[in-house]
This record gives C-alpha cells, structure tokens and sequence, in this order.
C-alpha cells in the first residue's frame, strides 16, 4: 500500500530489470590467480598524496559542529535534525590549498558521518560509513582533517540512510585566490525539499513496502507513450515521474514560500549566486524574476559564461550565476521542482514594495532552460585529450515491484567492496559511461574527483554530478589521481539507499 508521502506511479518502471543482468560489461574483476590489493582508506598511499597536496604553511581553518535534533522549530515548521542550531548549518568558507579542521560531535539518536560533498580530499575524510570510516556513534566526536585543493561552490552531509532529507547539510564555500571576482557580493542559495518534520525512514519504508500499490501496469494513462513515438520527457527532458516523494513544502535557505529568506541589495549590484540543490528527491528549475542568469560554474569548476533565463539543477549539482540587479523593490528568487506547481521561494529586496506572493511563477521559468548540454569547461579546467585507459559502464534501471534501483542489474551490497567490482589504477585516465535503461532521470555523483563530460562534439562542463535523463547515455572522463575506494551512486538519497550505489576501487 502506498503511504501518504508517496508520488503516485505514472508507470511501471521495467528496462533492463535486474532478470538476467548479473555483470555489465565494463567489470574488471579481480583474477583468481593474482589478486591486485585494493587501496582502502587507511593505506600509505592516501596518507603520501595528502602530504603531496598540502603546502608549506597552509592556512588552517577550525571550525567545530554537532549534528543534533533541532528542539525549536524551523521556519519551514516541525522539528528536525539539523548541523548546529539552525537549517542549513552554518557556512564553512576557506581558501583553496588550505586545510579545513572541523571537529564533529554526533548528538543524533543514531549513527552518522560527514560527507563533503564534491571535494578532491583525502579518501580516509570522505565520510562514507564502511567504506572510509565507521559509523560516529551517538555521544561520538570524529575529527576531519582535509585539504581542500580546489576552490567551487560544494556542501556536507551525511552519508547515513536517508539522513540527508531530514535537513543536515550546509554549505562549503572554497574561495580562489586568483579569481577576478567581477561582482559586488555573494549569495548562497540552498534549495531543497522539505519533508517538514517527517521521518525519511518511514518514507523509505513506505516506498519499499508500496509495491504495485500506487503503480499503473500499462500505457494506456501512463502520461507516456511508450511505442514507437517515444516517451514524453516532459519540457526539461526529465521524463514525467521526476520524483518519488509527495513534500509538503519546498524551501530556500530553510525558509518556506510563505516566510522567505530575504537579502537586502541596492540596484546596480552585481550578485554572484552560489545556488546548491541539497534536496534528497526533487530537480529544481532556478530563476530570478526580471532578471537572466549568466552562469559561470558547474559544481565549483568554470564554464565559458553562459546567458539564459533558468537553470536546472538535479539534486547534489551546485551552479553558481551572476545576476546585475536591475528592478527596484522585492525579487522573487524561485526554484520550483521540475514539473511541479508549488515551490521555493527568496526574495531579494532593492525598495520597499508589495512582498512577492508564495505563488508567484516569474515568466523566466519557461524562458530559455540552460542544461548540461549548454555547458563547456573554461580551458583552465578542460582535461588535456587523452585516449581513456579503461572504460566502466553502468546500466541504471530499477524495478519498481521491489523499489530496487540497481547498476549493472544489482543492488549495493558490501560485499562489492570485498570483490572490487570497479577497478582503476591511480595514472589512468578513466571513461565513465552512464546507460540510463529506467524511466526516470538519475543524477550521477562520483566522490573525490571532478570528471568532464563529454558531448558529441567535445567536452562538455566539470562536474561531479551529472543528470542522466530517462533512456539517454552520459559519458564522462576522469583522472585517476586520488587513490582510494570512492563511492559512486545515484543522488536521489532513495535511489541509493534502495541500491543505486556503488564504490570504484584503486588497485595496486
Ligand atoms: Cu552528496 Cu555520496 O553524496
Ligand atoms: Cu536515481
């Protein structure tokens, strides 16, 4: 049976299921003969590549948080968990090349880690629980110590169960020493979907448990066609079912539509937005009434700037744009979840002036749509050509009868840790192929690298996380230079959780 926080099912969700798709092609497993050794966390190697990254009097900054039950109520509503006493946590900001010190108290009920979300950093801080470090029990303290080698627009959360949609997160801003700045000031923008005092547990329970519940069988009031016309992907090519949890409210910088978070401005600045989707379940399409976004980054690496009216942003995927305030009074700043009709709202206030309403739907929404195919790396940050070393392939698919989502035909399972399924040796240069066989869009995240994906006609944006849409194949190209094992999955934090997870293992 379908709980009261579940999307009702459009369709079934059945290509390439996990009926005979044991080993995809692209597994490189180890010969019986001569086992390679895997590079875990806590080998030399990782250690002697820290001590690489780090320079001679390297800039420290400490900081010091507890993820905790929040015992007042948020703006958005209900109690929740959160990073200190506010949602989202307090910003960490440092300089590229220095080293960040956070020392983390876990007053949660339950286990949990910290996950710094797009950073280059040492394997054994990354925050994956059996992977690269055991669980911080409750009443535990875990001291992180990284440097932070790139600068970008990142944030943390934990890697634990579905944690993440309970609203523990925060941003992590890695400022460049060398950048122009052409811009006045700074807005961080954290969008994300608001469970409003739910349990994501018993969300995931839910989802597991609805079965055929909620679902339709066939394609007769599907909303998709699935003969030879071609599915309807819907305007941003997402596909229809875009999401799998009914959220009550969305929220921007952890305030609802109907109480926004407001930034004071004066017309004629020039606004750098650091825009971050730490939603667990829902794309956001992100615009600024009367305005055009001009956007410079892609997960904290540049792009070749570029002009358009939206952007979308799949959850993990940080953007950031700059905006020329030219509208005296309050702007709305909306970021309304793909193919919804309620959604996040900020304001930015030049004047005084009426309040924009909850509802409001600014005209740029349907203007032009920038998506990963409008993206190019500046030429800094593009990848020297290079025919990849080895290619690993993952066929995304889910079967929906068991709320399983799967690469390669298989769920997540530890013991993929033991057998190393996914190989590389640290030099490589890597091809990463995405074969999306479901229905639904997956935004692929990779820990501790930043891959560059590559379009048709030539690279395309720096990314650590990349929407794959419905029935469509993403390639993206990486080198191998931070050894360790590095989780690879799926940022919808239900997908993982129900198996679209993985971890690519150095060897040696
Ligand atoms: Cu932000 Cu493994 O995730
Ligand atoms: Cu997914």
């Amino acid at each position: 049976m379908s709980g009261p926080f579940i999307t009702r099912r459009r369709f079934l969700v059945l290509a390439g299921g996990t009926a005979g798709a044991a080993a995809g092609g692209g597994l490189l497993l180890a010969s019986r003969d001569d086992p390679p050794s895997i590079v875990t966390a806590g080998s030399p190697r990782v250690a002697a590549v820290e001590q690489r990254r780090r320079r001679q009097g390297a800039a420290i900054t400490d900081v010091a948080f507890a993820a905790a039950p929040l015992t007042a109520s948020t703006a958005a509503g209900r109690q929740t968990w959160a990073y200190g006493d506010t949602v989202p946590g307090r910003e960490i900001r440092m300089r590229a090349g220095s080293v960040l010190r956070a020392a983390f108290t876990n007053d949660l009920p339950e286990p949990t880690t910290v996950h710094w979300h797009g950073i280059a950093l040492r394997n054994d801080m990354d925050g994956v629980p059996g992977v690269t470090q055991p669980p911080v029990a409750p009443g535990e303290r875990f001291d992180y110590e990284f440097t932070a080698p790139d600068p970008g627009t990142y944030f943390f959360h934990p890697h634990v169960g579905p944690q993440l949609d309970r609203g523990l997160y925060a941003p992590l801003i890695v400022e460049d020493p060398n950048e122009p700045g052409d811009y006045d000031r700074e807005l961080v923008l954290v969008l994300d979907d608001w469970l409003a005092g739910a349990d994501p547990d018993t969300v995931l329970a839910e989802l597991r448990d609805s079965g055929m519940g909620g679902m339709d069988m066939g394609s007769d009031d599907t909303g998709m066609d699935m003969g030879d016309g071609g599915m309807d992907m819907g305007p941003s090519g997402l596909g229809m079912d875009v999401g799998d949890v009914d959220y009550p409210t969305y929220v921007i910088n952890g305030r609802p539509p109907e109480d926004p978070f407001t930034f004071e401005a004066s017309r004629g600045e020039r606004i750098r937005l650091r825009i971050i989707n730490a939603g667990s379940d829902r794309p956001f399409r992100f615009a600024v009434g009367g305005h055009r976004l001009t956007v410079t980054h892609s997960d904290g690496f540049s792009i070749e700037p570029v002009t358009g009216d939206a952007v979308l942003l799949g959850m993990g995927e940080r953007y950031d744009a700059v905006i020329t305030l030219a509208v005296d009074g309050a702007i709305p700043v909306v970021a309304l979840p793909e193919g919804g009709t309620s959604g996040g709202l900020a304001v930015i206030r030049t004047a005084t002036g009426t309040a924009p309403t909850p509802d409001v739907r600014p005209a740029e929404l349907e203007g032009r749509l920038l998506t990963l195919a409008d993206l190019r790396a500046t030429e800094g940050v593009t990848l020297p050509p290079r025919t990849p070393d080895r290619t690993l392939d993952f066929r995304l698919a889910g079967d929906m009868d068991s709320y399983r989502w799967t690469l390669n035909g298989r769920p997540f399972h530890e013991s993929q840790l033991r057998n190393a399924d996914h190989q590389l040796r640290e030099g490589d240069r890597v091809r990463l192929r995405f074969e999306n066989r479901s229905p639904m869009f997956h935004p692929m995240h990779l820990h501790g690298h930043t891959f560059q994906v590559q379009h048709q006609d030539g690279p395309g944006a720096r990314k650590d996380t990349a929407i794959v849409r419905p029935m469509e194949t993403v390639t993206a190209d990486f080198e191998a230079d931070n050894p360790g094992q590095w989780a690879l999955h799926c940022h919808n934090i239900y997908h993982a959780e129900a198996g679209m997870m993985t971890v690519l293992s150095y060897v040696r």
